[in-house]
């Protein structure tokens, strides 16, 4: 039985959307989440549970093993599911060094203290970028690892690492490969939150290239009843695909956004395309749907709706992100790509 539970890099935008979700679902486990609060990490995100009794946050990198294991052992955590990651592939891009430490040796640091304490699972968070590029077809759970940015190499690294801990120790540990994840809360970078709030801004929005790249788009509250269902259900050392079928060009992503926020074609901004820019990911997740009965509820068209009344609706929330630091990674951003 899971009762206290782990949550690390509850602070950005999939792992907040779980706590809340874990919290409002099973109201007798106690969740610690534990996050560094980078500049993707946001404590707003809580703020409909931070005076819950069973909901606590500690400030910690999950690189540093002595403040990992002191959490364990002072909650009695009996399992870990980690969202902690650097997530940005532009980012990565210019400078890969903290998504190698995070990704990389934080799920190493994450992996012992699951084998150190005997915690009942650990869930790692991954992505389907770890697959790599595939013109037509889709990636099953057996496809091989082909990473094209920094960031879906540095996720690798970390994916291979539980493989690698459940086939020498028995770590139970299961890997999740994700589609894109949307909805409220992402951080303005990402290219659904970043295209919303530069049209409520008035700016125009900078699609990369011919626009022709494909992405399979999931909502966070899918993704989160995916996580329950694995976090419950899945055997340990067990690999589990989440994906949504819902495939759209960012030509085609764009165009819906624009709509929704009632512009037209010519806010669109085509800009230098981004290096090394994967053309398409897909994935076959008919694994969990037969294994765990988990399936994808949210229709897009619904959720891309819902998610552009958010960013409407909460300005305090998105505006200040995109002050401070986040111009000046605009800049070197588009110095680097052009
Ligand atoms: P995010 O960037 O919004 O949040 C990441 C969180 O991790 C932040 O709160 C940050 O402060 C925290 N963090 C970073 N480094 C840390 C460290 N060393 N120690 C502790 N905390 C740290 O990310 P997200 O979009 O919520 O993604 C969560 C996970 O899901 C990641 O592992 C990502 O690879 C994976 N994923 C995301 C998507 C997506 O579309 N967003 C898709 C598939 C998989
Ligand atoms: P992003 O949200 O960064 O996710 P990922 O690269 O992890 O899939 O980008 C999604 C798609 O949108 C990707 O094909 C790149 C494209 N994109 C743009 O065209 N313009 C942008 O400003 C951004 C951030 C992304």
């Amino acid at each position: 039985m899971i009762k206290n539970l782990l949550i690390t890099g509850g602070a950005g935008f999939i792992g907040s959307h779980f706590i809340k979700y874990i919290l409002s679902v099973y109201p007798d486990y106690f969740v610690v989440n534990f996050d560094k609060l980078t500049y993707a990490g946001n404590l707003d995100n809580l703020r409909e549970v931070e005076n819950n009794p069973n909901y606590k946050f500690i400030q910690g990198d999950i690189c540093d093993a002595k403040a990992v294991e002191n959490t364990i052992e002072e909650n009695s955590i009996d399992a870990i599911v980690n969202y902690a990651a650097e997530t940005h592939v532009d980012r990565s891009i210019m400078y890969a060094d903290d998504f190698l430490r995070t990704d990389i040796l934080g799920v190493q640091v994450l992996l012992e203290a699951t084998r150190k304490f005997n915690l009942k699972k650990m869930v790692q968070i991954s992505t389907d970028e770890v697959y790599g590029a595939v013109e037509s077809g889709y990636f099953t759970e057996e496809s091989p690892f082909a990473p094209n940015s920094p960031y879906a190499a540095s996720k690798a690294g970390g994916d291979l690492l539980c493989r690698a801990f459940f086939n020498t120790y028995q770590t139970p540990v299961v890997a999740t490969h994700s589609c894109n994840v949307y909805g409220t809360h992402q951080y303005p970078e990402k290219v659904i939150p970043l295209f919303i709030t530069n049209l409520l801004e008035g700016k125009k929005v900078p699609l990369y290239g011919d626009g022709l790249n494909v992405r399979e788009w999931i909502h966070a509250s899918d993704h989160c009843r995916a996580i329950d269902a694995i976090l419950h259900k899945a055997a340990p050392g067990s690999v589990y695909n989440i994906g949504s079928g819902t495939e759209k060009q960012n030509i085609e992503l764009t165009k819906e956004i624009l709509a929704l926020c009632g512009r037209e074609e010519d806010m669109i901004e085509p800009v230098a395309d981004r290096r090394g820019h994967d053309r398409r990911y897909a994935i076959d997740h008919s694994k969990i749907i037969r294994e765990l009965g988990w399936k994808p509820e949210k229709i897009f068209t619904d959720g891309l709706r819902e998610t552009v009344a958010w960013y409407k609706d909460n300005e305090w929330w998105w505006k200040k992100l995109k002050d401070g630091d986040y111009n000046e990674y605009y800049k070197k951003q588009y110095k680097e790509r052009i």
